[in-house]
């Protein structure tokens, strides 16, 4: 079954059970500025959630165009898309959890209106319960009525608990999973599941989440004047398990895509480079096609970052740069019937997406000039932005041979230092960059400036460490901090993450960065080449410049809550904090 098919096949599914089939949104919020991007299928719907009546009733469906940028370094493995579809339901306070389940189950499993998947190989998780809202039995008594119970799994709220962010609609979830190995796993204990589920043995192919709750602040205030339903199925994902693939770029909404970069690259192109430029190449195309344009600030910026990502990854594999708006156009084709605005202007669609190619050559041209002139690899790496492995193939072209260990070595040295440096000395060494520890990290760079906002514009940092669990800072200050002072710390840190700052690493001379008042840990050898990494604010202010090897988060939005846990001596004139995030 093609991904239109299965598309099309879901919206009648549910128009013939009385939905009003919306059209998708544009991925540009219209008047929510909390966030970017629309990054499912419920969040045009968040008014009506909350309940106002929705002019078509309280049935709807569609299919959304979403993108979530949290990943993108993770684009390239087998399933992380910058962009996706998707699949979604809707009760405004009609039918719940009865109707839900038994439709979901219907289509799953259904050969004539739906997808005709294989109930053996369904594996269902109800949330288990806690102090907002109890185990959800009613979920799990309907379930089986399909499926036997022990294939249904009680997690907690950080499984089967959905909500779009700090405030709004949420509720406990029930998610569907499908064995994709060949064997068929059977009957699976709760830890086999959970084994199962790590290892990617069963894929969530749909969420239903039912929504009666209301959040404020990150917490569960109560419930809503009425019981709303929510789903969402990722169409990319079922595709591939519908077309028995164990990677999305192998199914059809990548396949033509994934074999002309290979027909245009000399040999068998890089896989990850190539499923790069095809993601963002995609996700390009539709932001263009909602009217983002290439800037440095917000959407623009995202934009930017696709079309660049996706540049150096061309020339990583020696596909032609002028190619990439032949990809562009194919996906313009590909999906005009189903977003139509594809099909308008489209000549300045084209027109913005090769006027940023061709910028973005030009600095790689820079980049490739001053490789001309015998410039280091390594000021190529860390000024120019050129992957090491883009010099060596230029190089092999020009029979010039790169002394790789050299370059290598300086990388190491670079990195640690910028790192050691910066703030953190990880105890791990450069392994530890966990998605906790990333944002325990950025969480760091705030702490120090709300520290020197509050409490004392002299503070500057005289060591750090940060694991898993929490981050750690040594800082110049000669007394205890007051109970009033670490709140509004707190607050302050906080504050920020609410307002969801960016995060934007820049390369530079140590020179510039000196001049520009970077933080930098005293006493501290720094190369002749830094990265700074930047949190400014929607207009571009900057909160915090520190030297830093990174990571760091992109968006700070995503941090939680922050948390002083401790506050202490640490030597003479130098207190300790211990902070988390929760
Ligand atoms: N809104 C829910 C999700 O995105 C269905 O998973």
């Amino acid at each position: 079954m093609t991904s239109s098919e299965i598309r099309k096949r879901f919206l009648d599914f549910f128009a013939k059970r009385g939905h009003a089939i919306l059209p998708s949104a544009p991925l540009v919020p219209k008047n929510d500025p909390s966030v970017l991007f629309n990054t499912a299928g419920m969040q045009p719907l968040v008014p009506f959630l909350m309940g106002e009546k929705h002019p078509l009733g309280n049935r709807l469906a569609s299919c959304q165009k979403c993108v979530r940028t949290v990943d993108i370094e993770e684009v390239g493995n087998h399933k992380n898309l910058s962009f996706f579809e998707m699949l979604g339901n809707w009760s405004l306070g009609s039918y719940f959890k009865e109707e839900s389940i038994g439709w979901s189950y219907e289509f799953l499993t259904s050969k004539e209106e739906g997808l005709g998947l294989d109930p053996k190989r369904l594996y269902v998780t109800v949330f288990e319960g806690d102090e907002d809202a109890p185990r959800d039995m009613e979920a799990v008594e309907i379930w089986k009525k399909f499926i036997p119970e022990n294939r249904i799994y009680f997690l907690p709220k950080k499984n089967n608990w959905w909500s779009p962010g700090d405030n709004g609609p949420c509720g406990p979830d029930t998610e569907m999973f499908y064995d994709v190995t060949e064997k068929g796993l059977g009957d699976l204990t709760h830890e086999e599941y959970v084994v199962a589920d790590d290892k990617g043995e069963v894929v969530e192919i749909w969420n239903n989440v039912f929504m009666e709750y209301e959040k404020k602040d990150g917490k569960v205030i109560g419930k809503l004047q009425q019981k709303n339903v929510d789903t969402g199925s990722g169409l990319e994902r079922v595709t591939m398990l519908m077309q028995g693939k164990r990677n999305v770029y192998e199914s059809d909404v990548f396949a033509p895509a994934m074999e002309f970069i290979e027909l245009n690259t000399k040999g068998i192109p890089d896989e990850r480079s190539a499923r790069i430029i095809a993601d963002h190449t995609r996700s390009a195309t539709m932001l263009i096609a909602d009217g983002v344009v290439p800037s440095n600030k917000d959407q623009g910026y995202v934009l930017r970052r696709f079309i660049r990502r996706a540049v150096v990854q061309a020339k990583n594999i020696g596909f032609s740069y002028e190619l990439l708006g032949v990809l562009q156009s194919g996906f313009m084709a590909k999906y005009e019937d189903v977003y139509p605005e594809l099909k308008e202007n489209v000549d300045a669609q084209k027109e913005i997406f090769n006027k940023e190619v061709e910028k973005f050559i030009k600095t790689l041209e820079a980049g490739l000039k001053e490789f001309e002139k015998g410039t280091d690899p390594f000021i190529l790496a860390t000024t120019y932005g050129f992957p090491i492995e883009v010099t060596e193939e230029i190089a092999k072209e020009k029979g010039i041979t790169i002394d790789r260990a050299d370059f290598d070595q300086k990388m190491k040295a670079h990195q640690e230092a910028s790192r050691a440096g910066a703030e953190q000395k990880f105890k791990g060494g450069l392994a530890n960059t966990s998605e906790q520890t990333t944002r325990l990290h950025t969480a760091h760079h705030l702490l120090l400036k709300a520290l020197q906002e509050v409490v004392s514009p002299d503070i500057h940092q005289k060591g750090s460490n940060i694991t898993e669990e929490r981050l750690r800072i040594d800082f110049n200050f000669d007394r205890k901090l007051t109970e009033e002072e670490k709140s509004a710390v707190e607050n302050k840190v906080n504050e920020w993450i609410r307002q969801d700052l960016k995060v934007v690493k820049r390369e530079m001379p140590r020179e510039d960065a000196e001049k520009l008042g970077a933080e930098m840990e005293f006493g501290v050898k720094y190369p002749e080449v830094v990265s700074v990494y930047f949190i400014e604010d929607v207009n571009g202010n900057t909160v915090s410049k520190e030297f830093c090897g990174g990571p760091h988060v992109e968006r700070i939005g995503t941090l939680g809550t922050f948390k002083i846990q401790k506050e202490e001596a640490s030597s003479a004139g130098v207190r300790r904090i211990k902070a988390i995030l929760s």
